[in-house]
């Protein structure tokens, strides 16, 4: 538990630079998203900014809650609509954490800090094994 704890703290401090540094993420994330699985591009066309905004939201606060992955909490919710309505795939999972990650070490450079890599991979894993598993 404490390491979940430190982990999301981790978290939490490399978006608030983020933040300070750039503003919102969301962008940039989604643009690196689509290089990177076409596909989920695809599925995406006709979403406008403000639903990727929301959708932006959602994203980062299941990285910084574990109230989140609990039994029947949000990310079992998501996942039921995401994968069963929307045709999401686990790969565009992998993808969409992978871009979130992506873009915080290539825009904060030199700044980027490897307990922050660390922590980012911990917690992509973990949420990954509820999206396998589904
Ligand atoms: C795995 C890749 C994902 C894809 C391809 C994807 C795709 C989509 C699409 C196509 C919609 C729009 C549905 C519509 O037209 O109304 C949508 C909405 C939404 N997605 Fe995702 N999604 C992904 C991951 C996620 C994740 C991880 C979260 C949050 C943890 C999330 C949260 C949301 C929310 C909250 C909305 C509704 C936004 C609103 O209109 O208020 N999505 N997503």
């Amino acid at each position: 538990m404490t390491d979940t704890v430190d982990e999301i703290a981790l978290i939490s401090v490399s978006l608030e630079l983020y933040a300070e540094r750039h503003g919102d993420m969301a962008h940039r994330v989604y643009k690196r998203f689509f290089e990177l699985n076409p596909e989920a591009a695809a599925l995406m066309e006709y979403s406008d900014e403000f639903m990727r905004g929301r959708m932006s939201a959602s994203m980062l606060e299941l990285f910084l809650s574990d109230e989140h992955l609990e039994p029947g909490g949000y990310l079992t919710w998501e996942l039921e609509n995401h994968i069963k309505a929307y045709s999401a795939t686990t790969a565009m999972y992998e993808s969409l954490f992978q871009s979130m990650r992506d873009v915080l070490d290539n825009d904060l450079g030199a700044d980027w800090r490897s307990e922050w890599q660390e922590a980012w991979a911990s917690r992509i894993g973990r949420i990954m094994e509820h999206v396998k598993q589904f």
